[in-house]
């Protein structure tokens, strides 16, 4: 063959495979956009998980005990409602979304053997396991996003103070309620300490959502049984007031409860 027809071969091949590089390169966007859409539809629950961990991660991580608006140096209203639930102390309870809270230390120092933290953040709970020292090893703790969170037991008392209200999505609200139906024990009680309607409508620069008896009462259902209501005005370490009301439920499911099939209980 001769050197001319050689090189026009190879020049032309050349041409081809940078066409080809060309139109798989113009290719790419398209294909990561798809991707990425595939991914929001296939897992919408995981990034808004994601983002409420790295949210609440960061702020444990930036601030002090006493640097968050929510700092109490004795959750007084909390241990007052539970004592009122009346209660052994060897009852199962559970501080949802305890971060960094002392509820914890004093409820240990009243006595109460069964405890268990759950909270989103790592952080929140790797602080709080410090601040309890040997203490630490007799509580549980749960590293999850209450909306998706598995129970390994049963409680006898669910805690909240400061998580409910930050929940702005029916979808939220229905899973956090699911939620505490398959931890609470029947004939046991929820504490849910959420801001008052004349409280602030934002905190830690989230949105929240604010409640009174009666709106709270029909979002969690009749099977909720109110017992207690408690207008309580919360001071930040700043000295600015918050309006918060504290609820305490009763839960009496009105049907059998069937527990991994194994154990039944009627109420
Ligand atoms: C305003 S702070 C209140 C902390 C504590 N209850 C107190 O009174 O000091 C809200 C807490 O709820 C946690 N949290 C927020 N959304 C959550 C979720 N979906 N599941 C579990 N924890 C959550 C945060 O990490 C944070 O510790």
């Amino acid at each position: 063959m001769k050197l001319g027809v050689i090189l026009h071969r190879t020049s032309w091949g050349m041409y081809r495979i940078k066409e080809l590089a060309a139109r798989v390169a113009a290719l790419i966007p398209k294909i990561m956009e798809s991707a990425s859409q595939e991914n929001t539809a296939a897992s919408a629950s995981i990034p808004s998980r994601a983002h409420r961990q790295q949210h609440w991660n960061r702020i444990y991580e930036s601030k002090g005990p006493q640097d968050v608006s929510w700092y109490q140096r004795r959750p007084d209203m909390s241990l007052a409602c539970i004592g009122a639930s009346g209660l052994d102390k060897d009852a199962c309870i559970l501080d949802v979304g305890g971060g960094e809270s002392t509820l914890v230390d004093f409820l240990l120092d009243a006595g109460y053997k069964r405890l268990a933290v759950l909270d989103v953040s790592g952080v929140a709970l790797n602080h709080s396991r410090l601040r309890l020292g040997a203490r630490a090893g007799s509580v549980e703790w749960f590293e999850e996003d209450v909306i998706s969170f598995v129970p390994p037991h049963r409680f006898d008392l669910w805690h909240d103070r400061a998580v409910f209200h930050f929940l702005t999505t029916d979808d939220d609200r229905r899973r956090y309620v699911a939620t505490l139906r398959k931890t609470l024990q029947p004939g046991g009680t929820a504490i849910l300490s959420t801001f008052a309607t004349n409280g602030p409508p934002k905190c830690s620069g989230l949105d929240v959502m604010r409640w009174d008896e009666q709106s709270i009462v029909a979002e969690l259902g009749a099977e909720f049984q109110l017992h207690e209501v408690h207008q309580e005005t919360h001071i930040t370490p700043w000295k600015s007031e918050q309006s918060f009301v504290c609820f305490r439920f009763q839960w009496r499911p009105a049907r059998t409860l069937r527990e991994g099939g194994d154990r039944q209980e009627r109420v």
